[in-house]
Formats: structure tokens, C-alpha cells, sequence
């Protein structure tokens, strides 16, 4: 089994600068994580318009300090995603432009399941707590068959706020940044 010492892991925002070893991270995902991981396409135009000095996005990445390379990246997007609005608010959520983000995370296959993801979200929530974030929502739910980042979300403080249709089963869910 693979470990990591925590001494090799930092967690980083990322920056325009970043821009090769975030795709090489993109591109070395399996295609099971690529199913299940995808808020943008994996392309350099589409890795350059998130990167930076963005008002849109923010995004993070976990980097090994030995080989620097990314071993996990997550995305947060001010905000809400227009294409999951109506679904959100049928769930009984007021949506707010200032204090909600949305969130896709994502780990290194080899990594996965040996708390990276938990340790990045709380590195994540510390900075957009800072940042006057209140609440984060899911990008585009998760499917119900995903069993690992289900479980990850839960035991993270997410709740589930709603279910749907799409492809199969998929929740909504949340998480109350300020309540810890
Ligand atoms: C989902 C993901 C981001 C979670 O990050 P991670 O580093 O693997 O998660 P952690 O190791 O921090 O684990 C957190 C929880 O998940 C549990 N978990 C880990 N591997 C698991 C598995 N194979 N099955 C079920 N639960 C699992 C852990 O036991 C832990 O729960 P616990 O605290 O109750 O014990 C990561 O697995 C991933 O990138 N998956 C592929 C892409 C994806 O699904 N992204 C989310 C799309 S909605």
C-alpha cells in the first residue's frame, strides 16, 4: 500500500503558473475518476480560463514537496452553476450569489482513500471561510453509486439535500462551512 509522510504534502492555491503539472495530473486520471471527475474539460484552453487570477474560480491542489507534482485538485466556483439552480431551489434552498461556492474535488487514483481528499476539503474550508464563503454546494451533485466520495461528503459534514435523475441515481448536497 501506498503512503504518504505528511511532511511531503502540501496543500496549495493554484496559479497561472501551475498551469503543465495541472494538466499532467488531468491526464494520468484513470477513466473511472475522468467519469466521475469533470468540471471542465482536461484541455489547456480549458485549464488556462480557470487558473490565475480569477474572479470565477478558485482552485486548489494537493503537491508532493519532494517531486512537485499535483497529487489531488479540487475547483470552487463562486457561486452557483445555472444548469443546477432550479434543481437546487426545489429542494427549498435559497441560493445566494455572495455566500455559496460550488465544489468538485478530485484525487490521484493511487491516492484515493487514504485521506488526502478529507485533509485538502479542510484546508479549502479554512480559506473560504476566510473569504466570507457560508456554504458550499456539490458541482452537479454526486451519483449515489459513487460509494467513496458519498462517503467522503458524509463524513466530511455534508448533508444530503435532494435527490435526481441523471444517469442513475444522484444527491444533492451541502455543507455549513461555518459549522464545524
Ligand atoms: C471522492 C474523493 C475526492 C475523496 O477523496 P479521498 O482522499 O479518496 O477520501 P479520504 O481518503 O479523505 O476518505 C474520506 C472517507 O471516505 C472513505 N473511503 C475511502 N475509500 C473508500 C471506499 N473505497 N469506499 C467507501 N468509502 C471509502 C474513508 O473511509 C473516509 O471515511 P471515514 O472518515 O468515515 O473513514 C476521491 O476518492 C476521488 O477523487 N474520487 C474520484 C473522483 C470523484 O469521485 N470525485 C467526486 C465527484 S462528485
Amino acid at each position: 500500500m501506498r503512503s504518504i509522510k505528511e511532511d511531503e504534502v502540501k496543500f496549495i492555491r493554484l496559479t497561472a503558473g501551475d498551469e503543465d503539472r495541472l494538466l499532467e495530473y488531468l491526464h494520468d486520471l484513470s477513466p473511472e475518476t475522468k467519469h466521475r471527475f469533470g468540471p471542465h474539460n482536461f484541455d489547456r484552453q480549458s485549464v488556462r480560463a480557470v487558473l490565475g487570477d480569477n474572479k470565477l474560480y478558485r482552485t486548489y491542489a494537493a503537491i508532493n514537496t519532494v517531486s512537485g507534482k499535483v497529487l489531488a485538485y479540487s475547483i470552487i466556483r463562486h457561486g452557483f452553476l445555472e444548469h443546477d439552480k432550479p434543481r437546487l431551489e426545489t429542494c427549498g434552498l435559497a441560493i445566494s450569489t455572495e455566500q455559496d461556492c460550488t465544489y468538485a474535488p478530485s484525487v490521484a487514483d493511487q491516492w484515493q482513500g487514504k485521506g488526502i481528499g478529507s485533509e485538502m476539503l479542510g484546508f479549502i474550508r479554512n480559506e473560504l471561510s476566510n473569504a466570507g464563503y457560508l456554504r458550499m454546494i456539490l458541482w452537479g451533485g454526486v451519483q449515489a453509486g459513487n460509494e467513496r466520495a458519498v462517503r467522503f461528503y458524509f463524513s466530511n459534514g455534508f448533508q444530503k439535500v435532494g435527490e435526481f435523475e441523471y444517469y442513475g441515481l444522484n444527491y444533492d448536497m451541502i455543507l455549513d462551512i461555518k459549522n464545524r
